[in-house]
């Protein structure tokens, strides 16, 4: 049974990831039959570099519970620090989810090498775990 079961329709988690690690780290995972929870879905992106703070507000105001924001370890950017950018745009996303009445932890930054299967598993995990926690999102009820 998946812990992330609740009366409602399942919990969402959307999963952005660099295509140079953390879309390769969950590949690996699957190569590897490292199991991890099923509401993550995996959006492949170029660097978290380009991570569109809109675009993730509107998978907000879609459904989604969570958010993870994945990218290449600190100094190994292919694009010399998008993944710090990153980083910033994921603190700056807290404070405006925490503004429009949303939990800031349910969106997070995680750095993984291409070669770290099983951590973005563990990764995944940790966060389906803290979406159970805080629950479902509530800007699901106000959508229906
Ligand atoms: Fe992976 Fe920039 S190329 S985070």
């Amino acid at each position: 049974m998946s812990m992330a079961e609740t009366s409602q329709a399942p919990l969402q988690i959307v999963a952005y990831c660099c295509h140079y690690c953390a879309y390769a780290a969950a590949d690996l995972a699957g190569v590897l039959r490292v199991p991890y929870p099923a509401e993550t879905k995996i959006v492949e992106i170029p660097c978290t570099g380009r991570l569109d703070m809109l675009e993730v507000l509107h998978a907000f105001e879609h459904g989604a519970d969570g958010v993870m924001v994945a990218g290449c370890l600190e100094g190994d950017c292919h694009f010399q620090e998008g993944n710090l950018s990153a980083r910033r745009r994921v603190a700056r996303l807290k404070l405006m989810l925490t503004d429009i009445g949303l939990e800031a932890d349910r969106i997070e930054m995680f750095n993984l090498s291409s070669a770290m299967g099983t951590k973005f598993a563990e990764m995944a995990t940790l966060m389906s775990q803290r979406i159970v926690e805080l629950g479902p999102s509530p800007l699901r009820s106000s959508n229906h």
